[in-house]
């Protein structure tokens, strides 16, 4: 069975095992904890069938959607297993669980994606609560069990309960969301790590970059549908002089996914960096576009069938909303396609891969996902060549994230917050794009504030402190990710485990430790964190 054969089959059994478990358990009244409530206080929880009952919570997300009120409510529905957690602040609503392993406990009360709306006493707006709900504070060890689709009468799966954890501080953030309790304990996994594709099925591909070292590591197979070079297709590598295409080591990796039954993104046609000096000499306009058309229809066409996805342009677009026009003040910074081309080369560069390759999905990809200017930048630029009928299909945030936000307003990273990035995806979403996440990883530098050499971090200041911090922010935003799962389909990180990353490769000397895996392959929190769901 290939790999989306298996995806299918147990999607399908998912289907029926839920179904035949909705209709057979004995009493139907766990269903979604903290499913009523309004604005301001929190629901109860949900009684399970057998054991456990959930947690009640207080609070709830009121206070004009500014200070995270106390949570909802813990405790899982639980069929048969322990009590579900609960949280007085921040909550996990317990989820009724279709297939067992409920139970999930009340979460950690984070920083503060606080204010968001109270459920309402439906199915669906319960459902919603578990998952948007603020994060309490305190272990969790049930294991989660499938997705949650009960209504507030709905069954109780039968699993494990998760221990509740204690409330977070209620807090006072502004839209921004900023601030509060970090979580004590946490996710330290119990039992075998799942697979990250398979716990996602159900959600978007879970995709890694990937480098001549690792692109076939037992680590990635097991965790990762998806793969994306992150080097290697660059147009320095795939065609460093002019008419000399050099698809060796970019052809070994791709034909190495597609064997196993992954999906492949192209990274990146037409980017400022990264590309040949050759490719602008002496270049009128004319002669740039055509030598990017060639390099394109070559490219996609070479990997058409194999290739599904293709950042075509790549970071087009300024923080203050402005194209990358090239006369930025660093000179690493200045794109010479728009220099020559002008902004027609957009276009013309979306144009030309559609011709290569019909079928591809072809995706613009930036940074800064989260500040305001910047993405009405990119969404004016979207719209027009939308209203042009240029061939765009989505939208990339690459998502490099950091540990906190940054506390400079004047710094990109004051706006690095969930709600930020959700009133991106929105925007994109609006215009009919998909959006994936393209280049994910969390760096354990705050942006704006000077580290000196003996304040990097090593393994032994990488504190299980500061792993459970980074694992809470991973949770806040893939909490964010799965909510918008109709939309998101991919999130790729950039790397799969910290002794491979890019972010250490600059800075001389300074080491980051930005992935889900750590330096000796093994799962940190942050992966625990992006599986309990
Ligand atoms: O391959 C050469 C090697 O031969 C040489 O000896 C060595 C010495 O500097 O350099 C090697 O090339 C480096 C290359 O990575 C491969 O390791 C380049 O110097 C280095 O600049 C390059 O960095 C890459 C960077 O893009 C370039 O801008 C990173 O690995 C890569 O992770 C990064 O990826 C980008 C995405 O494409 C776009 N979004 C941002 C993201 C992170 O910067």
């Amino acid at each position: 069975m290939t790999r989306s054969e298996t995806r299918r089959s147990v999607a399908i059994t998912t289907v029926v095992l839920a179904a035949l478990l909705a209709a057979c358990t004995d009493s139907g009244a766990g269903g979604l904890g903290g499913g009523t409530g309004g604005k301001s206080s929190g629901g109860s929880g949900g009684t399970s069938a057998q054991v456990a009952s959930g947690g009640s919570g207080s609070g709830g997300m009121e206070s004009g959607g500014v200070s995270g009120g106390a949570g909802g409510a813990g405790g899982g529905s639980s069929a048969k297993g322990g009590s579900g957690g609960s949280a007085t602040g921040g909550s996990q609503a317990g989820g009724s669980s279709t297939l067992g392993s409920g139970g999930r406990g009340g979460r950690p009360q984070e920083d503060g994606a606080a204010g968001r709306d109270g459920a309402t006493s439906d199915a669906i707006a319960g459902d919603l609560l578990a998952r948007d709900a603020p994060l309490g504070s305190g272990g969790r060890t049930g294991t989660g069990g499938t997705r949650a689709t009960g209504g507030s009468t709905g069954a109780g799966g039968a699993g494990t309960g998760g221990t509740g954890g204690a409330g977070g501080a209620a807090r006072t953030g502004g839209a921004t969301s900023t601030g509060g309790t970090r979580p004590t304990g946490g996710w330290t996994g119990t039992g075998a790590a799942p697979n990250l594709w398979e716990k996602y099925q159900d959600y978007f591909p879970i995709g890694a970059a990937v480098d001549t070292t690792n692109y076939n590591s037992s680590l990635l197979t097991k965790h990762f549908g998806s793969v994306v070079a992150e080097n290697e297709m660059k147009f320095d590598q795939l065609q460093p002089n002019e008419g000399q295409f050099s698809y060796g080591t970019a052809d070994q990796m791709v034909d190495f996914a597609v064997g196993k039954g992954m999906k492949v993104r192209g990274h990146a046609l037409v980017w400022y960096r990264q590309t040949p000096s050759w490719v602008f000499a002496g270049a009128s306009k004319e002669t740039l576009l055509s030598r990017m058309r060639n390099h394109i229809s070559n490219v996609v066409k070479h990997f058409r069938g194999k290739v599904y996805a293709w950042d075509v342009v790549n970071e087009a677009i300024m923080e203050d909303g402005d194209y990358r026009k090239g006369d930025e003040t660093k000179e690493d910074q200045r794109s010479q396609w728009y220099q020559i081309a002008g902004p027609d080369y957009i276009a013309e560069a979306f144009k030309a891969a559609a011709a290569a390759d019909p079928d591809a999905k072809l995706f613009y990809n930036d940074y800064y996902d989260w500040l305001p200017a910047k993405n009405q930048g990119i969404y004016k630029m979207l719209k027009g060549l939308l209203d042009a009928k240029v061939p765009v299909h989505g939208v990339g945030m690459q998502c490099h994230i950091n540990i906190e936000p940054s506390t400079d307003p004047n710094n990109q990273a004051y706006y690095q917050t969930v709600p930020y990035l959700e009133e991106a995806i929105k925007l994109y979403a609006s215009l009919g794009l998909e959006v994936q996440v393209t280049e994910l990883d969390l760096s354990l530098y705050i942006p704006g504030v000077t580290y000196t050499a003996d304040q990097y971090y090593t393994t032994a200041t990488f504190t299980q402190a500061l792993q459970q911090k980074q694992a809470a922010r991973y949770w806040e935003f893939f909490d964010l990710f799965r909510k918008y799962k109709d939309v998101i389909t991919g999130v790729t990180f950039w790397g799969i485990s910290d002794d491979n990353t890019w972010l250490s490769e600059f800075s001389s000397g300074r080491k980051d430790f930005p992935l889900l895996f750590d330096v000796n392959k093994q799962p940190k929190p942050a992966f625990h964190a992006v599986v309990d769901f």
